[in-house]
């Protein structure tokens, strides 16, 4: 019997309107667009507006163009996962919330928590259940409206976030094609150094927790940005390794946005020239889950069937991972 691969058939992404600049963000707080762009190579992101909007919104937009695009009727969906570290709220999960505005019914559907891996988390996880041939098609949606925890007034991390979300539909596939090696990693030890302190069961959100703004981003960039460098490198060299792949056979280095100094560190060390990366970060910031699924979106007219991608990301956790996939359709634009 041959091998069951999940493979992603379709790929569609949703960032809302609102675009915030770099110079818009000088009028709230001490910076300038010379440092953001140097720094990050950030210069604008997408900002979800309106009252009564949260990550489903961006998540099931998302979905809704994905089941146009493929075709596929929503009865026939047997799981949606959804990455997200900005849940709608801390329970009924973003998923079961995004299957209700979808209308899907009776399906499983539950949320992963990874921060910034999240959407590796979840494509590895939804992979699983395909080829164990429990189900046929699958989403994996990476949402998040970080805009909802970015506190406006701290120039250290307002300028890195952006709101949108990216899904994928995956199906099986017996060519070959798909997901062939995925590696996930975590050092809970990193904690302190990248988190939202309050609102959970440790520290509930109160008065006191409000006023200390503890509801939004907290991060001690420097220690973040040096495990992001080495994690990320060291993940990708280890499964171009134990797949066999040498720089030559890649195709697409698609990673994590969250600063373009890490992602060349990441090329630099796999030896993958830039003309083979996937990078948008100036144009959405980091959206967090959805960095990866946009930025094969925005891609996908350009890959063909065969390609080696290789996926790789770093967050809050700490968390890392990459994933090795063969490309299984010619662009359907
Ligand atoms: O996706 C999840 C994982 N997250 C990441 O991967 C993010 C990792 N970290 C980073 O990307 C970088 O650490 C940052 C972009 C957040 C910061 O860059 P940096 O090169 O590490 O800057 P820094 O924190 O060392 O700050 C350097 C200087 C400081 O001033 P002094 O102390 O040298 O006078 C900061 O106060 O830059 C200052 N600074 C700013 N200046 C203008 C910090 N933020 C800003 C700003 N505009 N927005």
């Amino acid at each position: 019997m041959k091998k069951i691969n999940a493979a992603i058939t379709g790929i569609h992404a949703y960032v809302p309107e609102y675009i915030l600049t770099n110079k818009e963000l000088e009028k709230l707080v001490d910076t300038n667009d010379e440092w953001i762009v140097s720094r990050t190579g950030i210069k604008e992101r997408r900002i979800l507006k309106g009252e009564n909007k949260g990550s489903s919104d961006l998540g099931a937009e998302a979905i809704k163009l994905l089941l146009k695009k493929t075709n596929t009727p929503v009865e026939e969906i047997d799981l949606i996962i959804c990455a997200t570290a900005t849940p709608d709220m801390m329970f009924p999960s973003t998923a079961c919330i995004i299957s209700d505005k979808i209308g899907a019914k009776n399906i499983c559907a539950f949320d992963i928590m990874a921060a910034c891996s999240g959407f590796l988390y979840a494509l590895t996880t939804a992979s699983k259940f395909i080829e164990s041939g429990t189900y046929k098609k699958v989403i994996v949606v990476g949402a998040d409206k970080m805009s909802s925890i970015v506190d406006y007034t701290q120039r250290t991390t307002c300028i890195l976030f952006g709101d949108g979300a990216g899904a994928v539909l995956l199906e099986p596939n017996s060519e070959g094609l798909g997901i062939q090696d995925t590696i996930l990693k975590s050092d809970g030890s990193g904690r302190e150094f990248l988190k939202l302190k309050s609102g959970g069961s440790l520290s509930p959100a109160s008065h006191e927790t409000i006023d200390a703004r503890e509801h939004y981003i907290y991060q001690d960039g420097q220690p973040v940005f040096k495990a992001a460098v080495k994690n990320m490198a060291d993940v990708s060299e280890e499964i171009m390794s134990r797949n066999n792949l040498n720089a030559d056979d890649i195709s697409w280095l698609v990673p994590h946005q969250a600063n373009k100094r890490i992602i060349d560190a990441t090329s630099r060390r796999m030896g993958v020239g830039d003309e083979k990366v996937m990078l948008n970060i100036e144009r959405y910031g980091n959206t967090t889950s959805a960095t990866i699924p946009l930025c094969l979106w925005e891609w996908e007219d350009r890959l063909n069937k065969g390609d080696n991608l290789i996926l790789a990301a770093f967050g809050g956790g700490f968390t890392w991972g990459s994933i090795y996939l063969k490309w299984a359709y010619d662009s359907k634009k």
